[in-house]
């Protein structure tokens, strides 16, 4: 474990005297002193483009900040995953999706035993599994082949399948279609239910632990119904629902056959494991080619980043650009923006990916940060975003850093709609980057006949100060390999940052508090007397129990 503080590097420091100087200079003035800026801060690797020369940097930023990575050890804490080493500490596990995807004759050992086979093996379970619901071979109760797969899991065992089952639409079987239903309330899985034939029906029950609140109450509303349906017929379930999970003993309580439960290893983090069995809504949707597909983008992205100089290696630079303006410039947000509706997933998936890796406020060994750790990760698709929540980015007060993720063409073959979205793309970035002075927008209105007083009075309204910091990020089409190198690229961005900042990116303590905290409220809710709670909570619990028995009021 790296004890040392990454504020105490000797790099750190001349991060913080260039930073004093390059604050001041604007991304125009950069361009224009340097040609080659361009081809300087771009790269590209795993069928992906990486432009990030609209950031607030120089050569000698990237040096730097490279230098930083160095003082980190960031080359060991890489390999030290890759091997399967304890990284996730507090919780004494290897963290080890790499392994999810790794090649058949990769040998990766976590205490002494290769993983690997075990990963192959259960990835075969799932391709026979797949291709008999696809084929119309696994039958419903009634003997119909299945058209309608339901997710139920919430965080990671609903928001990879559902990011990524959304990003493959174009690959799924015309037959079926997919749902995920996460939420407590009834309102998501209440209309799906409403939507679909329990005949034809088949509810993959996803969940990591198994003992997850939500997923339970949902996975035990849907099987009520579904047994409801076939007149209080048990049997039904053994054909209408799998389970995905670690815990193969809560999952037998619950009632699914060992025969039809999926697994996967304490080794793999929730929120990292779309790879796994927890991608069998996908590989059912897309078949196992496709899911095959993804993971060897994945695989491919893993040795662009094992394998390749820092100063060409897409994880490592977009992590140290985080690291430069969370650290330095102060920014608080990411937001990820992509020009692509398959991907309109994308934002949600990397909240949990980042914030709950990296929302951190002590070191591996425990010692508080005194350095900013995550952003806030949002964002929504590219126009979209453009006629909402754009203006702020134009003109706000804030440094807002944005990925915008672009496809080169998408798989509509409409040449109309994609030449308009590119254009849409690049002028976005272009004016993030570049603004609109006072002047540029003075002569503007007086060019379009505004007489010169009206012009300088709306001058201020009409100026943008630009600078704000974009990485573009090119890819000729959205498919599996693509998808599955777009999400290991955050991946390991994540874990870069992580290795800086010192944290532990694999744990999650801080979402227990409430989980407890609901279980003693759950109780009080019905009446029972409370542990006890602040004013407000006990306030709240008081007037939900009135209003809940009280008869709908008026609307006046
Ligand atoms: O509460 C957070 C969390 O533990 C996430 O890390 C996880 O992805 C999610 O809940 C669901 O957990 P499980 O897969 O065990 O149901």
């Amino acid at each position: 474990m790296n004890d040392q503080r990454p504020v105490d590097t000797a790099t750190w420091q001349r991060l913080n005297q260039h930073w004093e100087t390059l604050s001041k200079a604007h991304l125009r003035e950069l361009f224009a002193d340097d040609p080659q800026r361009f081809s300087r801060f771009s790269t590209e690797a795993c069928g992906l483009f990486l432009d990030y020369s609209k950031h607030r940097i120089t050569a000698e930023t990237m040096e730097l900040l490279r230098g930083l990575a160095g003082e980190r050890e960031l080359g060991a804490a890489v390999e030290a995953m890759f091997h399967g080493e304890p990284i996730n500490n507090t919780e004494d596990r290897a963290v080890l999706h790499v392994a999810l995807r790794a090649a058949r004759d990769t040998h990766i050992k976590v205490d002494g035993e290769d993983v690997v086979p075990a990963v192959h093996g259960e990835l075969e379970r799932m391709g026979r599994f797949a291709e008999r619901v696809r084929e119309g071979q696994w039958k419903g109760h009634s003997g119909r082949a299945i058209e309608v797969v339901v997710n139920i899991g919430i965080g990671g065992s609903d928001l990879g399948p559902a990011m990524a089952s959304a990003a493959l639409r174009a690959y799924g079987h015309p037959r079926l279609r997919v749902h995920f239903a996460s939420n407590l309330d009834y309102e998501l899985l209440g209309t799906i239910l409403a939507d679909v034939d329990p005949e034809t029906t088949l509810f993959v029950v996803e969940s990591k632990t198994f003992t997850t609140q939500e997923t339970l109450t949902n996975a035990l509303s849907a099987r009520r119904w579904l047994v409801d349906h076939f007149g209080g017929d048990e049997g039904a379930v053994a054909r209408h629902f799998v389970a995905v999970s670690t815990n193969q003993r809560e999952v037998e309580r619950f009632g699914i056959d060992a025969d039809h439960v999926f697994g996967f290893w304490d080794w793999v983090g929730g929120r990292y494991s779309v790879w796994s069995a927890i991608g069998l809504p996908v590989m059912i949707y897309v078949g196992r080619e496709a899911f095959g597909e993804m993971l060897e983008g994945a695989r491919y992205m893993d040795s662009h980043f094992r394998d390749t100089p820092w100063e060409n290696n897409l994880p490592v630079i977009m992590g140290l650009l985080g690291v430069w303006y969370i650290n330095f410039f102060g920014t608080a947000t990411h937001a990820v923006l992509p020009y692509d509706y398959a991907l309109r997933l994308l934002p949600a998936y990397l909240q949990q990916l980042d914030m709950e890796s990296n929302g951190k406020r002590v070191m591996k060994n425990g010692a508080p940060v005194a350095w900013d750790t995550g952003p806030v990760v949002w964002g929504a698709p590219g126009n979209n975003g453009q006629h909402a929540f754009y203006q702020l980015l134009h003109q706000g007060t804030r440094i807002v850093p944005a990925d915008i993720l672009v496809p080169a063409t998408g798989h509509w073959g409409r040449q109309d709609h994609e030449h308009k979205l590119l254009a849409n793309a690049l002028a976005q970035a272009e004016a993030l980057m570049h603004g609109r002075t006072a002047e540029e927008a003075t002569a503007e209105m007086e060019a379009a006949g505004a007489p010169r007083e009206h012009a300088r009075a709306l001058a201020p309204h009409r100026t943008l100060p630009g600078n704000q910091p974009t990485s573009v990020l090119l890819y000729r089409r959205l498919t599996p390999r693509l998808l599955g190198a777009i999400v290991a690229l955050y991946e390991h961005k994540v874990f870069v940052q992580s290795v800086i900042w010192g944290n532990n990116a694999f744990d999650q303590w801080g979402v227990e508090l409430g989980k407890q905290l609901a279980q003693a409220i759950l109780p009080e809710l019905g009446g029972e007397p409370g542990a006890g709670h602040d004013g407000s909570t006990t306030g709240l619990i008081a007037r939900l129990r009135r209003m809940r028995g009280e008869a709908e009021p008026p609307i006046d």
